[in-house]
């Protein structure tokens, strides 16, 4: 049987008030969220800790891009934390990569036997809000397909567990990484407005496509009933 497409919400809230509202609607039936940038800095690594402890599976969404020690560093503190998923860019180069993925394998490996859950480790490739056009103003000539089949090359060669990428590459991706985890935002239900979003599918065409998992963030945070918006996309996946 196929595999069910994992399906995190974006809490992308300003403060744990806001999130801890969402996370009482939504919790009592779903345990993958996603932490990003925003709450992150208002809530900080201590919030996050607190929501694996909880039993809640967490995708840490900060998408490191510094030099390869600090990335390293970064990701080491992550993965400490006990989160699912934790990423860093792809374009940070294969150096930066590699000791991410030597940081986490190091947590990893330190937290075996201890039953405490272990991270895994993706490449965001092209961002789902950029098209053809922007990346071209950003000295990037090459299609977005193209740019994330490269920086996925790089990935599976470094060893990293998966990508993020939009929905419209995913046979791109596992002609070149069969085994990654793929993790697909940019995702709109067909009724929804796309926002700063630019490379979008529905979650059925992404779900098709063959996503791991998929990130919703507005389409659920921002409806009137999140409960049942949430409910009417799970019964698709
Ligand atoms: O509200 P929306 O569904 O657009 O939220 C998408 C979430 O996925 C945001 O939290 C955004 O930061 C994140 N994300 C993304 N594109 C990536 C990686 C993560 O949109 N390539």
């Amino acid at each position: 049987m196929k595999k069910k497409t994992d399906l995190f919400v974006a809490l992308d809230f300003p403060n744990v008030r806001e999130a801890e509202l969402c996370l009482l609607e939504l919790s009592p039936f779903h345990r993958k969220f996603k932490v990003g940038l925003e709450l992150y800095l208002s809530a900080g690594p201590a919030f996050v800790a607190g929501l694996v402890n909880q039993g809640l599976e967490i995708f840490l969404d900060l998408k490191f891009h510094d030099i390869p020690n600090t990335v390293g560093a970064a990701v080491k503190q992550a993965a400490q934390l006990g989160v699912a998923f934790t990423n860093i860019h792809c374009g940070g180069g294969k150096a930066m990569m590699a000791a991410a993925r030597e940081a986490c394998v190091a947590v990893n490996l330190a937290k075996k036997g201890g039953g405490q859950p272990t991270t895994r480790l993706l490449g965001v490739t092209v961002l789902t809000s950029l098209d053809d056009k922007a990346l071209e103003e950003v000295g990037f000539p090459r299609s977005a397909s193209a740019q994330v089949k490269r920086l996925t090359d790089l990935a599976q060669e470094v060893g990293l567990d998966g990508v993020v990428c939009s929905a419209q590459e995913l046979p791109l991706v596992y002609s070149s990484f069969p085994g990654a985890y793929t993790m697909v935002p940019g995702i709109r239900p067909s009724q929804s407005s796309p926002g700063d979003q630019i490379r979008v599918a529905t979650p059925q065409e992404a779900r098709n496509a063959g996503a791991s998992g998929l990130v919703i963030g507005r389409p659920i945070t921002a409806a009137s009933d999140r409960k049942q918006a949430l409910l009417d996309i799970l019964k698709d996946l």
